[in-house]
């Protein structure tokens, strides 16, 4: 990531006084450790390949990790999803570079480290790089159904576009509908407040 995006970081790591918060990128190594928390987050979830070719195709593949502070963390939170460096990770997203736009393919908040702001400041991270890479857009698609995460696009400043209908596969041989969303990163500043 960029300069714009570790300041994005150091903001937020003064309000988790001693831990180290950074960006790492996926590789092969950390690759099975997000894999696995993948499952964990999705009906129809990525496997280690799709993450391991949007590595390759050279995607921004970024882990949010931290470092643990065992005097202050939830002793539940022992067992969250860990490097073998010891850090924890807190969530994770890939996005791909266009012309004059970046596209969000994924992002994930590891269950136990969710309603954090974990997801908001990887949102204002990526938004910090997609600028200095020349992009004014940022868009995604989430499932119609994802009410979770629309309300954190909405709250982050996205708006909502279009309809792709039956896009996503669903139970069965049903099928739902995606929301296209974008956030027009020339308007928004740096992405509102983090607090
Ligand atoms: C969606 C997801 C990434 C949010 O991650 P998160 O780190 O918990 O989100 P944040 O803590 O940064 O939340 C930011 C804002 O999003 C909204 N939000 C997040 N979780 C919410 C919930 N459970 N209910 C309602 N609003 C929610 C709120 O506006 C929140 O701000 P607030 O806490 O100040 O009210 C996470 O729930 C997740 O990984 N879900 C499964 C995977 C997924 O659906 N990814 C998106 C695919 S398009």
């Amino acid at each position: 990531m960029n300069a714009e995006a570790e300041a994005v970081l150091r903001s937020e790591a003064s309000a988790w006084a001693g831990r180290e918060l950074a960006f790492v990128p996926m590789n092969a190594e950390n690759l099975p450790l997000v894999a696995e928390v993948e499952k964990t987050a999705y009906s129809h979830p990525w496997n280690l390949r799709h993450f391991s070719d949007s590595v390759d195709s050279g995607y921004a593949t970024q882990m949010l990790v931290m470092t643990p502070d065992p005097m202050q963390d939830p002793p539940t939170w022992a067992h969250a999803p860990t490097l073998p460096d010891g850090r924890w990770l807190l969530g994770y997203f890939v996005a791909m570079k266009g012309v004059d736009e970046v596209h969000l393919l994924n992002i994930t908040t590891v269950p136990q480290h969710r309603r954090q702001g974990w997801a908001k400041l990887m949102l204002q991270a990526l938004a910090a790089w997609s600028r200095l890479q020349g992009a004014h857009w940022l868009w995604l698609e989430v499932r119609a159904s994802n009410v979770v995460a629309r309300a954190l696009y909405e709250s982050i400043g996205f708006q909502q576009g279009g309809l792709r209908r039956a896009y996503y596969p669903d139970a069965g041989q049903q099928r739902e509908d995606a929301v296209v969303m974008s956030w027009n990163l020339a308007l928004q500043g740096h992405g509102g407040s983090h607090e």
